[in-house]
């Protein structure tokens, strides 16, 4: 009982004692002996009726929303602590008797309904993990999230250049005969899953005998069973198995230029990654694994430490349309413009890509403007690196493919934006430390 009001009120003890201390404190200023003894009598009746109202109320307030057949009990309950208070006003005992006797009536009713079948009163509220209620969500409106996180939008999936939060198409073809050169299109995605874990690279059960620089995405994480765990696998820990030819240059496959897209810069959360695979299946017309096997497979390849869930996720990351202004400082423009998913850049916290060249433009630059096949019109370093960003194919980097570098930052970027990169890559030289911000 102690522990009914504990949970009920946020006290147990001190509430009973309180009582306790009031009743005895009125008994103590009564000087007849023979008064003393039946108010005794009558305090004690008084705390027992008492007692037998608080578990009522607390019954009812813990039940209420979870085990409704346990509500009658209270209505019992105060159909005891009435009949009790009868015996205290014994002058108004007949008002009381009836009083309790409706109770019981209505104790005997009420529990006779709540032991009737229940009927379902609607969906249950997510858990608090899930704010935007990815796991109750129905099928193809869990698929339409996923479509606005991969393109910005529903509907988008087909209109070239589009990008959402997630990123994928800035590598990624969707569709067939999508450009694709730098990643694997994802068209027939689900059922290739199934077949890659059949590939002797993949080493379905023995993630020690894999020829990556990462083997496991956390260790004792294993491999992926199913269709779904490798996509989540594929997901998370790009690099536990690269598909041939994909790999970094002059790595043989066995690092990916894949970023883990559950962290950041793209740090799409629990709900999110559930929302895109789910496209990834509805959209090819096949049945998606349910939300909760998706999060389970999950589970599997993120450590406890490292899950975003719903609800407690940083502000929402900027998209990749946004148009960036200039006015922030150069390493929020890099983070901003998605420049650090492709490219490393020294001096910039978590510019680690490797699908495009390591900016060093003090190095790289005349190097370019010297090689016979360069065609643009720049003349110095800035302009190069000016040119690059605006028009990417002037000229293409040697053994990095065309295509993949966006073009349209000339569109996104302010005159400001791009004056600070050009300042900044500049000064970048191979070798050296890069400047202080
Ligand atoms: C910066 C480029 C880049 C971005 C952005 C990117 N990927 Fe990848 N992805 C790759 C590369 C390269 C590979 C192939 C190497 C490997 O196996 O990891 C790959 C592989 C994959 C594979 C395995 C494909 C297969 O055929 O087995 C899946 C699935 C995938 N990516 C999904 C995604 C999704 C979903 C997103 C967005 C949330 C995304 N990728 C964002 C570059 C990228
Ligand atoms: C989706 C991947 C991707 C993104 C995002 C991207 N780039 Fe690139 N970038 C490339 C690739 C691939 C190349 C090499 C091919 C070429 O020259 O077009 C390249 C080339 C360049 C070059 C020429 C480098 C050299 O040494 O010749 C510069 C400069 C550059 N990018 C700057 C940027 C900046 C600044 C941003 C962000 C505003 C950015 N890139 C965003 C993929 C990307």
């Amino acid at each position: 009982m102690l522990e009914l009001l504990e949970t009920a009120f946020g006290m147990g003890w001190p509430l009973l004692v309180l009582l306790a201390g009031v009743l005895l404190y009125c008994q103590v200023r009564i000087a007849d002996p023979a008064v003393r003894r039946r108010a005794t009598f009558k305090t004690f009746i008084g705390m027992l009726a008492v007692a037998l109202l608080l578990i009522a109320v607390a019954n009812y307030k813990l039940n209420f929303f979870g085990n409704s057949r346990l509500l009658p009990i209270s209505l019992v309950l105060i159909t005891t602590a009435t009949f009790v208070t009868a015996l205290y006003f014994a002058r108004v005992s007949a008002m009381f008797k009836i009083g309790g006797f409706m109770f019981l009536v209505a104790a005997a009713l009420s529990g006779f309904g709540n032991w009737l079948p229940q009927v379902e009163g609607g969906f249950p509220p997510p858990p608090v993990s899930d704010l935007k209620g990815y796991s109750i969500m129905p099928t193809q409106k869990l698929a339409d999230e996923g479509e606005n996180i991969l393109f910005g939008g529903v509907g988008l999936s087909r209109v070239q250049g589009s990008v959402g939060k997630g990123q994928c198409p800035l590598c990624h073809g969707f569709y067939e005969g999508s450009l694709s050169e730098r990643a694997p299109n994802l068209l027939g995605i689900p059922e290739r899953a199934q077949k890659r874990l059949a590939d002797p690279r993949y080493r379905k059960g023995s993630p020690g005998e894999r020829d990556t620089v990462q083997k496991e995405s956390f260790p004792g994480a294993g491999t992926a069973e199913t269709a779904e765990e490798y996509i989540a696998e594929s997901h998370v820990c790009p690099s536990c198995y690269v598909v041939r030819d994909f790999g970094d240059k002059g790595t043989n496959d066995r690092v990916s230029g894949m970023p883990m897209i559950h962290k950041p810069p793209i740090s799409l959360t629990l709900g999110e990654l559930a929302a895109v695979d789910t496209w990834l299946f509805v959209r090819e017309g096949k049945e998606p694994p349910p939300y909760e096997e998706i999060v389970k497979a999950y589970e599997k390849f993120i450590p406890k430490s490292e899950l975003v869930v719903d609800g407690n996720q940083e502000p929402a990351d900027v998209p990749f349309g946004t148009i960036v202004s200039g006015k922030e400082p150069v390493d929020q423009i890099f983070a901003k413009a998605k420049c650090v998913l492709c490219h490393t850049i020294p001096g910039i916290a978590g510019a680690v890509g490797t699908v495009g060249p390591k900016l060093v433009e003090k190095t790289n630059a005349p190097i370019r403007l010297k090689d016979p096949a360069y065609r643009g019109n720049a003349k110095t370093v800035r302009d190069y690196i000016a040119e690059s960003i605006i028009v990417p194919g002037a000229y293409v980097a040697k053994s990095f493919p065309d295509n993949v570098m966006p073009r349209d930052f000339g569109d996104k970027l302010s005159a400001g934006a791009l004056t600070k990169i050009v300042e900044y890559l500049s000064q970048l030289e191979e070798g050296k430390a890069p400047p202080k911000m």
